[in-house]
């Protein structure tokens, strides 16, 4: 499981120390859960998510000496860590890179890390080398009937005031970086085009820039087999 491979390397860095576990965008903390297993429990851990019920139950998934959980918004200045307890810190951020902002979000981060600090983020990947490519490869799963039918009845609670239409998905270059791919569904009307989900996916060598442009370093890199999504494990 790719959220597991990191744990022995992770047991190295930490042997002998207590550490701080930070969990960004946690959500319920399913990922992390598997993680902590293969870990020694952290002197903190706090988890950090727009929604905070959320992150809450993430806090009752893992075991630590403190726990704690609060609001973030990671597409703002960083500015709601709990304020550094071990001599080490363990950043986690899985699952959020297709949705926010890849490079500044981590950009940020890297301001807020410490030398030592260790993060490590999961990306979903297009698996090729041309990222274009690789998307187009994987878009039927995203493209099928159930997909339609979930974001078509999402559509409709959520964005009650857009007009009749119909959903279109295709691969477009992200507004931000033209040569990231990214996967589109649009809702279509007469009047206009409304860009209602959206995923990047970088190749591994697209997001190895982004770790050296924001000033972190690579200290491993994990990919699945069918090298559809990847995790990062890097340091200032
Ligand atoms: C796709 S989910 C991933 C959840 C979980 N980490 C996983 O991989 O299954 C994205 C998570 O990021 C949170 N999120 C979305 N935008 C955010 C933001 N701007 N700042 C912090 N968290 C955000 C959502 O509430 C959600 O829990």
């Amino acid at each position: 499981m790719l959220y597991e491979r990191p744990a022995p390397i992770l047991r190295r860095w930490l042997a002998g120390h207590s550490y701080d576990w930070i969990a960004l965008g946690c959500a319920a903390g399913q990922k992390e859960s598997l993680l902590a297993k293969k870990l020694p429990p952290p002197a903190i851990f706090h988890a950090a998510d727009t929604n905070l019920a959320l992150a809450q139950r993430a806090t009752a998934r893992i075991k630590a000496a403190r726990k704690s959980y609060g609001r973030i918004d990671l597409d703002s200045h960083l500015a709601s860590f709990p304020p550094p307890f071990s001599p080490r810190r363990l950043f986690t951020l899985f699952g959020v890179l297709p949705n926010l902002a890849p490079l500044p979000l981590l950009r940020r981060l890297s301001q807020k890390m410490r030398k030592g600090d260790l993060l490590l983020f999961s990306a979903n990947l297009a698996p090729e080398t041309s990222g274009f490519l690789g998307a187009r490869r994987i878009l039927p799963q995203y493209d099928n009937p159930p997909t339609r039918r979930w974001l078509e009845s999402a559509v409709r609670q959520f964005r009650p005031r857009l007009d009749p239409g119909r959903l279109f998905f295709g691969v477009f270059p992200d507004p931000r970086q033209r040569t990231l791919a990214r996967i589109e569904a649009r809702w279509v009307s007469a009047r206009r085009t409304t860009i209602v989900f959206s995923s990047r996916r970088p190749t591994p060598a697209q997001v190895e820039t982004w770790i050296r442009l924001a000033r972190l370093r690579r200290v491993a890199r994990f990919l699945e087999p069918r090298r559809e999504e990847g995790a990062w494990l890097v340091t200032r």
